[in-house]
């Protein structure tokens, strides 16, 4: 089926031009870059909001982001960006919308899919999700015994546990104190068991969040979590109703669950799992941090929203940010993209993005069906600086691999840290900022000699750099700027997918294993034998069996 009508990316003279280009630069350092433009660390940037994005550290110059910009416009990212704004079905293998953008929108906003306006039901529901978080955090809303909620647990996975998993880190100083907020994502049990260890069930809420209600992990879990909480008061099925929520699009199954679907809290099957946490999927988070920090969220998305939407290409930030994911993936043959945020309440922000970009660029087909013979999306990985330095940094340093990396900062420590941690501040910045320095320009041979190291030791001691990394800097981490960066990296994602000719929205790579295991699991238990099992699967789940005495 042919629904792009796209010649392929391969195939196009901009494409071509870029491996022409790539090859006249070979060789080229950052060094000789900076010595022949004095103003390139503040002319390689741009501004969004209220982040500063230096990308002056890349291995480009004007003439390769002038062709990768003909790249974009040749591939129709910007036709393709409107069509998702409009709410056309640009998830074309399951027939769907994409219109995160609309859970951002202003109230008056229209976005229309099918003809409908989309704007006010989302609206709706987060007047819903406010006035149910304020319940909440008053203390108005009681549990089965007539206790108010101190516990809040969101049960999820994927993109229904990682978004506000990440967030409720990140905006940890916004956040109610008194309240106990915990988020159970895997089927292992210990998992579940963990999470509630100490929790009194009179005073805990569970959010079961699921788009499709099926998943097996979520229902796994919730079922459990409803059995502990019964079995903890002492009560019967009428207790579920005051501790148990529901996030979701499906209202038959929510009911069939045994959650009053008054207590739903819905979204739509245009919003996918991994765009959906400022969706009903943030209800978790905006009772840890109050809806108006909340909106303050949505309204830092909806700012970049704007930017991407209006922004033209040589000022656009989620387009820079996308070509040069092209231009590394396409022409240095970098296989993976490191997030390296200096703020411990970043600690799942990398994690988060993981879902984010690789579940929507991990594709090897084009949205024709044909197999692509390009890269596609990186292996996202990275931890919160410093600790990677004492880890993993020899290894991008020196080690023999291209691995483009973004360096997140930020200016102030937030208000809360007392005077003293808050001085470690500059420290740990000192670090954000040399570490870009030494990946980028390295130590020369000659400079490691001049320190009068012996020449045995010089090789070792030498830094190639050109390493490339990008800097985003902002002022405080606030919930705005999580929004900012959240939806910046939503449609970097998307102006590469858009590039690559990919369906950036479906998931069918995930499918195959859900089966299997599905298969998998009445040899475990002995209801069936390991007949049709290839013969390694046969032996391990043989081994499993004897081992479980089964
Ligand atoms: O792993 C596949 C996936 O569908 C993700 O895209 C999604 O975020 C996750 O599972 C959870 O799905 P649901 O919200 O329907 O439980």
């Amino acid at each position: 089926m042919n629904t792009s009508g796209r010649t392929r990316l391969d195939r196009l003279p901009e494409w071509t031009a870029l491996g022409d280009h790539r090859e006249r630069l070979r060789g080229t350092t950052l060094r000789e870059l900076f010595a022949a433009d004095p103003d390139r660390g503040s002319g390689y940037g741009l501004r969004v909001g209220d982040l500063w994005i230096d990308y002056s550290k890349n291995l480009v110059t004007g003439e390769t982001l002038g062709l990768l910009r003909e790249l974009a416009a040749a591939t129709g990212v910007a036709g393709l960006r409107d069509a998702m704004f409009r709410g056309e079905k640009i998830n074309t293998t399951e027939d769907r919308a994409v219109l995160h953008v609309a859970l951002r929108a202003p109230r008056g906003a229209v976005i229309e899919v099918d003809g409908e306006n989309v704007v006010p039901g989302v609206h709706r529901v987060l007047d819903r999700m406010d006035a149910f978080a304020e319940k909440i955090r008053t203390g108005e809303w009681t549990g089965h015994t007539g206790r108010p909620i101190r516990n809040v647990v969101n049960i999820g996975i994927g993109g229904s546990d990682l978004g506000p998993a990440m967030a409720y880190e990140a905006l940890r100083p916004f956040t109610d104190r008194e309240l106990t907020f915990r988020f159970v994502s895997n089927v292992d049990g210990a998992d579940l068991y963990e999470a509630l260890h100490g929790l009194d069930p009179a005073e805990t809420l569970f959010i079961v969040a699921s788009k499709t209600f099926t998943t097996i992990e979520t229902v796994t879990n919730a079922t459990s979590a409803r059995e502990w909480l019964l079995d903890g008061l002492n009560a019967g099925q009428d207790a579920v109703a005051r501790h148990f929520v529901a996030l979701s699009t499906n209202a038959e199954k929510v009911a069939a669950f045994g959650i009053d679907t008054a207590n739903m809290f819905e979204f739509w099957d245009w919003v996918g799992g991994r765009y959906s946490f400022d969706s009903a999927i943030g209800l978790s988070l905006m009772i840890a941090i109050g809806p108006e920090h909340f909106r303050e969220l949505l309204n830092g998305f909806h700012l970049v929203d704007e930017h991407f939407r209006t922004a033209p290409p040589e000022a656009n930030a989620p387009l820079l940010l996308g070509l040069l994911g092209v231009w590394y993936g396409g022409f240095f043959d970098a296989q993976s993209h490191a997030v390296l945020p200096y703020s411990h309440y970043l600690s799942r922000f990398t994690a988060y993005l993981q879902q984010l970009d690789m579940e929507s660029n991990g594709k090897s087909v084009t949205r024709d069906g044909e197999p692509v013979s390009w890269q596609t999306g990186p292996v996202v990985w990275g931890t919160p600086g410093t600790n990677g330095q004492h880890a993993y940094y020899q290894l991008i340093h020196q080690g023999t691999k291209v691995i483009p990396a973004d360096f997140i900062g930020f200016a102030r420590p937030l208000p809360e840290l007392p005077p003293r941690l808050a001085g470690q501040h500059d420290l740990l910045m000192a670090n954000f900022f040399a570490q870009t320095q030494a990946l980028a320009f390295g130590r020369t041979a000659d400079e490691v000699r001049a320190e009068g190291v012996p020449e045995e030791l010089v090789p070792h001691k030498t830094f190639r750099g050109d390493h490339p990394t990008t800097t985003i800097l902002a002022d405080e981490l606030t919930p705005s700027v999580l929004g900012q960066l959240i939806a910046l990296y939503e449609h970097k994602v998307f102006v590469q997918g858009a590039v690559w000719n990919i369906d950036s929205f479906d998931q069918w790579g995930v499918e195959l294993g859900k089966v299997l295991a599905r298969r998998i699991e009445p040899v475990l238990t002995g209801g069936t034998g390991t007949e049709g099992l290839d013969s390694s699967t046969a032996a391990l789940t043989a081994a499993y069996r004897t081992l479980r005495g089964r």
